[in-house]
């Protein structure tokens, strides 16, 4: 029997491949125009790691970690996200002690046991990224640039950035008092999760997506109107950032995010072409994780982008195969000399193909075409003999003859 994929899981090639180095290639340039460095943390963690820092409350602890006891009976978890590991990371190294602000991306693949469907998997990829040390809204301006900048790059059409604001803990405090006592008077009316989550973390029902439920919620209170001077002032000046880089935005009074550790600024960039699944990138600001991994008290703020949905959104249609030339041949002197030449080519750095196969010059043709050759030539012992060829251009079907000791300077020009 034939061993497939797990379950929310998926092997990634043909254009496909291409769409993600691509995209791979863009996110890091970029990361390096708004001077982000890179960070790469381990794919498991201690499993403490998410449970304090997520939230055991969240659905992400609760239901969906891929949890396993080592051989030593060490608890570790495959990470679910990947913030969290590099709060540990910070802390663990005193990055916050190098000049702030401390600006930090990663692109990797993250694991939640969630049901599989369009946009949500097992494994996924995500692009995070995270600034520490600052705590005014222009930092939470710059990472919403950074977004605007990849979605604007992307030509993703159809996305919407909500924002808003939980506040801070005085805040939160107050908005939470005022929330449980909605869903107190409403409870007959919710789920039974939601019923659970009344006494355990009422932000949470405001994730739920059960239908009855949202109808009960949409008249809930909103977390902007607990909000303090401060975090109104934060809020607003965030807008005013956002409006003066031209990122157009909604303010979203019930976007509470599903992860416990945001104080004030929450947004999400939402896609209206992928379904249900439209969330395309995720975040806001969260000024308390690094003193509770330990380190000093830091502000943070961050996003982490799903780039499968983004890839979903964009689509595949221009991601070709490519290929400077293909150097095709006839008889055994022509392929010595082709293989030689396609060997040369590519130390220069250029794309070149050869016969590998002992094909007939129509099927060497043929695979010229498929493998997206931009040019191709067939040499046989005439060709050889006198050292000049008829190159074609694959696009314009054009021909032009060409000295067989200048193909490089001829792919260069
Ligand atoms: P999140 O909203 O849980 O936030 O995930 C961020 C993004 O990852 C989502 O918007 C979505 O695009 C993608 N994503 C999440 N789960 C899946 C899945 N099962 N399949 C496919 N894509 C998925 C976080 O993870 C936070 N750590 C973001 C953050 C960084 N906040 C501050 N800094």
């Amino acid at each position: 029997m034939k061993i497939q994929t797990p379950k929310g899981t998926k092997d990634i090639y043909g254009p496909e491949a291409l769409a993600w180095q691509k995209l791979e290639a863009d996110i890091r340039d970029i990361c390096r125009t708004f001077g982000f460095g890179e960070l790469r943390t381990p794919i498991f963690e201690y499993t403490e790691l998410f449970v304090r820092n997520v939230g055991e409350t969240t659905d992400v602890v609760q239901k969906e970690m891929y949890t396993f006891n080592d051989k030593s009976e060490r608890s570790l978890t495959l990470r679910p996200e990947l913030t969290a590991g590099f709060a540990r990371a910070v802390v663990e190294h005193s990055l916050y002690s190098a000049s702030l602000p401390l600006k930090l991306y990663y692109i990797g693949p993250c694991f939640r046991y969630e049901r599989p469907q369009a946009g949500r998997m097992r494994q996924f990829h995500q692009f995070n990224l995270e600034v520490y040390g600052a705590s005014g809204p222009e930092a939470d301006g710059e990472i919403l640039a950074v977004g605007y900048t990849v979605l604007k790059k992307l030509k993703l059409k159809n996305i919407e950035l909500h924002i808003n604001s939980l506040g801070g803990p005085a805040c939160r405090k107050k908005y939470n008092e005022v929330l449980k006592a909605f869903i107190g008077e409403n409870i007959d009316k919710l789920c039974p999760t939601c019923m659970e989550r009344h006494k355990t973390n009422p932000l949470r029902v405001l994730d739920c997506k059960e239908e009855k439920c949202r109808a009960v919620l949409a008249e809930a209170p909103s977390s902007i109107d607990a909000l303090d001077k401060e975090c109104r002032e934060h809020f607003e000046a965030l807008q005013k950032i956002l409006k003066a880089y031209g990122i157009p935005f909604v303010i979203d009074p019930k976007l509470v995010r599903g992860l416990d550790y945001y104080t004030r600024t929450v947004f999400e960039f939402i896609s209206g072409d992928i379904g249900a699944q439209g969330t395309v990138c995720g975040g806001g600001r969260y000024d308390n994780m690094l003193e509770e991994c330990g380190g000093p008290s830091t502000p943070a703020v961050g996003f982490a982008m799903g780039m499968e949905r983004l890839l979903m959104a964009q689509g595949l249609e221009e991601f070709r195969p490519s290929c400077g030339l293909y150097l095709g041949h006839i008889g055994e002197a022509a392929g010595e000399f082709a293989r030689k030449t396609v060997f040369e080519l590519r130390q220069q750095g250029l794309a070149a193909e050869g016969d590998l196969m002992s094909r007939s010059v129509k099927a060497q043709m043929k695979y010229a075409n498929k493998i997206g050759a931009k040019y191709a030539l067939i040499i046989g012992d005439d060709e050889l003999g006198s050292g000049r060829a008829n190159i074609k251009n694959m696009e314009t079907g054009e021909q032009e003859n060409v000295e067989l000791d200048k193909l490089a300077e001829f792919l260069l020009r």
